[in-house]
């Protein structure tokens, strides 16, 4: 079989361009539509402190290793493991990286499906004068309906393929330079609103005020998938991306500044949604996978030129989402263009079309038939095919990826190839470095196994 000829590989263009593009992953629905609810379903404050705590303590870690890893090789996420450590199994880190992809991509899809029904919904202005309930009733009547939710995940998939066809430079970093801020300043806007409803300040307390008696030990898990999943880590994405990085960019800021931005919009979201749950007497542990869609619209009811703010906010919910579901999608693409010798082409269209065949299942599970025959007690835990995909990727897959990332790191990398990786071969000074190693050695391993193995009741304290 020809090999893939890899001077050949596309980089990303700039400096700004790579913050944009790797920011751009980390930032979507993750961070506007998991974090309010998984935050709410359990228990706010506790949950976002200790959420803080593992980003800080682990996902930084993880985040400048998987970069190192990736521009170290100059490969997809299972030719770098390969490239790396030729004679271990090490690629099949990398492998599982790209089973996550398809299930990330799987689930997440049906979700960017929604935003654009909430965009047609917004441009209609099917919103204006409902009530809570009203709100309610129509997000669930829509998931469950079959066909329509169906057509909207396809339609996104479809216009994720587009843009991975296009490539990395022209493709990716293009978009997501330009529109990342303006989505910024509009969930500041939503902020604003949100906190100068009556009522507001208990929202801020229980997004803020910690009440450590709601910790459980799958809460904890919860907030280290949150975590992982919302800084786009333990799957190979941000090796993938940290391949086309330019040896002269400087890793641990640029890894310091995608976590920060993605942490900062979380909160936001976070700040936008329960002062308006509260406000409207909605309460913060039943919305489950519908809250930003069934509070939103209500936020934007309450506010002088709301459809139009909330006309802007789809579009760009929508570029969010996307920024993230192409850099998923490249980590399949990549692994088939140069592992496999396939055209980039050819790659886009099979793993896009075998991941919408999957995801046509998840977004199936909220259907009202699916629903009667697999999921008998609605509320008390929920069966679908979604959930299964949202929770093993998040709570499982990617903690599970990046326990073998910084062990890789840490123990087989070699010292003075992550040295040289990280200081640009000693160009740049970087003060925490043994801090660093000391961290990918010992400390997140350990965090991530205990938190892990805790979560999923297999150990106790
Ligand atoms: N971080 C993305 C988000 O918050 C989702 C994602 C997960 C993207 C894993 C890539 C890899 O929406």
């Amino acid at each position: 079989m020809a090999k893939f000829d890899f001077s050949k590989r596309d980089r990303f263009g700039s400096k700004i361009g790579i913050i944009a593009a790797a920011a751009g992953s980390a930032i979507g629905l993750g961070n506007i539509w998991r974090f309010p609810y998984v935050a709410g379903e359990n228990g706010g404050g506790a949950f976002l402190l200790i959420y803080v705590g593992f980003i800080i303590l682990i996902g930084v870690p993880v985040m400048l290793s998987e970069f190192t890893i990736g521009r170290r090789a100059q490969r997809n996420a299972y030719g770098a493991f390969k490239l790396l450590k030729p004679k271990q199994h090490w690629y099949l880190v990398g492998f599982m990286g790209i089973v996550a992809a398809f299930t990330i991509l799987a689930f997440y899809s049906t979700v960017a499906g929604w935003t654009l029904e909430y965009l047609i919904n917004s441009i209609t202005n099917a919103y204006e004068g409902k009530t809570s309930a009203e709100l309610s009733s129509m997000f669930d009547k829509f998931i469950g309906g079959g066909v329509r939710p169906v057509i909207f995940q396809l339609i996104f998939m479809f216009l994720t393929a587009s843009i991975v066809f296009a490539g990395v430079k022209h493709g990716i970093e293009k978009y997501a330079k330009i529109l990342m801020p303006i989505l910024l300043l509009i969930i500041i806007v939503l902020c604003v609103r949100s906190i100068s409803l009556p009522g507001a300040g208990d929202g801020l307390n229980f997004l803020f005020n910690p009440d450590f008696s709601k910790i459980k030990a799958s809460t904890v898990l919860e907030a280290l998938g949150q975590a992982f999943f919302s800084l786009s880590i333990g799957m190979g994405t941000l090796i993938t991306y940290g391949s086309y990085i330019s040896k002269k960019e400087n890793l641990p800021i640029t890894t310091v500044q995608v976590s920060a931005a993605d942490t900062f919009i979380a909160i936001l979201a976070g700040i936008a949604i329960f002062p308006a749950m509260f406000a409207f007497n909605i309460p913060t542990h039943e919305s489950g996978e519908g809250l930003v869609f069934k509070v939103l619209p209500l936020l934007f009811n309450e506010m002088p030129g709301g459809f139009y703010f909330q006309l802007l906010f789809c579009l760009l919910l929508i570029v969010a989402a996307l920024t993230s579901t192409i850099s998923v999608l490249e980590v399949v693409v990549a692994y088939f263009t140069e592992q496999l010798n396939i055209s980039r082409k050819k790659a886009t269209v099979i793993a896009a079309s075998s991941i919408a065949v999957l995801g046509i299942f998840c977004t199936l599970s909220f259907g009202q038939v699916y629903l009667e025959i697999f999921n008998p007690y609605p509320g008390s835990f929920r069966l679908g095919l979604f959930n299964i995909l949202e929770y093993l990727s998040a709570n499982i897959l990617l903690p599970l990826g990046g326990f073998f990332i910084v062990i890789f790191v840490g123990w087989y990398l070699g010292r003075k190839n992550v040295n040289d990786e990280i200081t640009n071969s000693g160009m740049l000074r970087v003060r925490l470095f043994s801090i660093f190693l000391f961290i990918v050695k010992f400390l997140a391993p350990l965090a991530i196994a205990l938190v892990f193995l805790h979560g999923m009741g297999l150990i106790a304290f």
